[in-house]
């Protein structure tokens, strides 16, 4: 059986993107893969975050990955910072990996923009934690949205050059799982940006806690053009708008697009946004519900992250010692 890592940052609401992007393809991976599910709350310091709230939301992040279905006994979930292989071969990882790798990483130049230089080194070396995190686990298998295929690229790097450098072979090629639909959710506000926890806007994305009338609000204030919707995919050529609010609705139907505009070609937004709040409030509300239930309890959600770590520690801790024996470290 494969094992499959990933990760999620616990800062902000899960919204929609992340939901279709990536819990949902870990809630299927769990029939037939055995699965580590990572709170990094390592990676979420890279950029300041209130204590308090990376606490409340690391838990809240936790009670949505549980809602929507994650299997915290048949599988893995902890957060990163409670298991100190991943912050230990990280290290290894940063005398690994050449700053020339660094900087071609487009994540890194759109999250600094212009002001690089102010900018933490934790958020320059973030690949690198990221690529430990799934190496600890010696894990080939790693499911994420679409923003993320350079930096599993740059992790197989990272592990051919650690082989190299060392003369072994210990760490294996890992493969991106990214699912066909939805890698890419876009702004209800601006179709050509992702949809995202830092959009300034709360009204550009969907949170996985949002009731129905929230949902509904902020589908019918979605931005969208004047035209109908057209009768084929083809129409929906430089129509961001209309292509993302067709795709998710889509997904979330279970058709592919062009069904969707068979049923709703010509249709003027008004009615096919109905169409699509509902779909929307049958698949989130349910979730939204059950988050709130086991927030009402967070010795629960403690007591499973706890244990989570336990476990995930019990498999990293051998991997990452060995790798520290190849480096030489006196063990
Ligand atoms: P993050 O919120 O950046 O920690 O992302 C967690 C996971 O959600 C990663 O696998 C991302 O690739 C995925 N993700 C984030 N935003 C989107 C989006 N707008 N569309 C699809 N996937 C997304
Ligand atoms: N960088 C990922 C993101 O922002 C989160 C992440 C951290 C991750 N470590 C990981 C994803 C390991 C997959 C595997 O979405």
């Amino acid at each position: 059986m494969k094992r499959v890592f990933s990760g999620i940052q616990p800062t902000g609401i899960p919204h929609l993107g992340n939901y279709l992007g990536a819990i949902r393809n870990w809630v299927a991976l769990q029939a037939d893969h055995e699965c580590i599910f990572c709170l990094v709350d390592l990676h979420a310091i890279t950029v300041w975050q209130n204590p308090a709230d990376l606490r409340e939301q690391t838990r809240q992040q936790t009670a949505v990955l549980l809602a929507s279905g994650i299997d915290p006994v048949g599988q893995i979930l902890f957060n990163q910072s409670a298991v100190s292989a991943h912050a230990r071969l990280a290290w290894i990882f940063n005398c690994v990996a050449r700053l020339g790798w660094l900087n071609r990483m487009t994540q890194f130049k759109d999250k600094a923009g212009k002001d690089r230089e102010n900018h933490s080194a934790g958020l320059y070396v973030y690949p690198n934690l990221m690529a430990a995190d799934i190496m600890a686990y010696k894990a080939t298998r790693v499911p994420v949205g679409d923003d993320q295929r350079q930096h599993i690229e740059l992790a197989n790097d990272i592990a051919q050059k650690f082989n190299h450098d060392y003369g072994v072979e210990f760490f294996q090629t890992i493969e991106a799982f990214v699912p066909p639909e939805a890698a890419r959710v876009m702004s209800l506000r601006d179709g050509t940006k992702k949809m995202s926890k830092s959009d300034a806007s709360a009204q550009s994305r969907i949170d996985m806690t949002d009731d129905a009338d929230t949902i509904a609000l902020k589908v019918r204030r979605a931005k969208t053009d004047p035209e109908p919707l057209p009768c084929a995919a083809e129409g929906l050529e430089g129509r961001p708008e209309a292509r993302n609010l067709v795709g998710l609705y889509a997904v979330l139907s279970g058709m592919n697009v062009d069904q969707v505009l068979t049923q709703h070609g010509g249709e003027g937004f008004g009615p096919f946004k109905q169409a699509l709040a509902d779909v929307l409030i049958s698949r989130i509300e349910p979730i939204a519900n059950e988050t709130r239930r086991l927030l009402a309890d967070t010795a629960h959600l403690d007591t499973v992250l706890r244990e989570g770590a336990a476990r995930a520690g019990a498999i990293a801790e051998p991997i990452v010692s060995e790798v520290e024996k190849i480096v030489g470290f006196l063990k």
